[in-house]
């Protein structure tokens, strides 16, 4: 067999290894921490010009639909802004690439720096859900923690203090969000979530068996494509 037939055959028997292929920035920030769940609708603070560096793109914001893109030149500030056309994008939910591992995104505090935008890690679960990994992107710049914590974005996840931003957005009452710390309680009450953002509600139930805080071990690894391409943000390594 020649070997160009060869590495065409092992490519496409490994492709889902090659999507779920996880690879550690060398000296990249590791640790342990928390993760608890949120989806609060509102632009993340990576979605503002005036918090990221001079290397860095901001996340994709949409509009009230959580698909159509908000230009990047538009003012966007973090957070939701009464009367502004800027919410979180349906894409950035949590999806799983192969055999407990999924790929999401997620507000994360860390003790050893501020963390940067868009930098990814891999978070492996402890306890309940250990053998289970999730690469998160971070989308949070007011990190900074004794203790690494990370705020997994996942719809159904609690929408924290944040107010009206889930009922601004998709016209509901605040009570089919579930409890604002916990979220919602099982995977029934899914279905009273905005359709688009049921499979990130049942996510929690599956992949992540309906936990609601998790302790695990963190690694800083690249951004694959795939993640890149949904959030529009590129962390640039030195
Ligand atoms: C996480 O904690 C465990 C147990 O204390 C320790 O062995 C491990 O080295 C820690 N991991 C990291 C990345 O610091
Ligand atoms: C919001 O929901 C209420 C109650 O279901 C409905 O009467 C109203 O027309 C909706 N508004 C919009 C803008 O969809
Ligand atoms: C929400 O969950 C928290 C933590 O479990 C609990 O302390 C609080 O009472 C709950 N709030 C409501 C309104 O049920």
């Amino acid at each position: 067999m020649n070997t160009v037939l060869l590495l065409v055959s092992l490519l496409i028997c490994a492709s889902p290894l090659i999507l779920g292929q996880i690879i550690p920035t060398r000296g990249g920030m590791s640790g342990n921490g928390t993760a608890s769940l949120y989806w609060d609708c509102c632009t993340p603070p990576c979605a503002d010009k005036n918090n990221v560096g001079y290397r860095l793109s901001t996340v994709q914001t949409c509009q009230k639909d959580g698909v159509t893109k908000n230009d990047r030149d538009d003012n966007i500030r973090a957070g939701c802004q009464p009367g502004v056309d800027a919410f979180q994008c349906n894409i950035m939910q949590p999806y799983v690439v192969a055999d407990n591992v999924a790929f999401g995104w997620a507000s994360a505090k860390l003790p050893d720096d501020f963390p940067q935008c868009c930098m990814c890690l891999v978070l492996s679960f402890k306890g309940k859900l250990a053998g289970k990994r999730l690469l998160i992107q971070n989308v949070n710049t007011e990190g900074y923690n004794d203790e690494a914590s990370f705020k997994l974005l996942v719809p159904g996840g609690g929408v924290g203090d944040s107010g009206p931003g889930c009922m601004t957005q998709w016209n509901t009452t605040m009570d089919v969000w579930g409890n604002r710390t916990t979220g919602v309680e099982n995977v029934e009450q899914c279905k009273l979530l905005p359709e688009a953002l049921q499979p990130g509600c049942r996510f929690k139930f599956e992949f992540l068996e309906g936990i609601d805080n998790a302790d695990v071990e963190y690694q800083e690894v690249y951004c694959p494509m795939n993640i890149v391409d949904k959030s529009n943000c590129d962390y640039m390594y030195e």
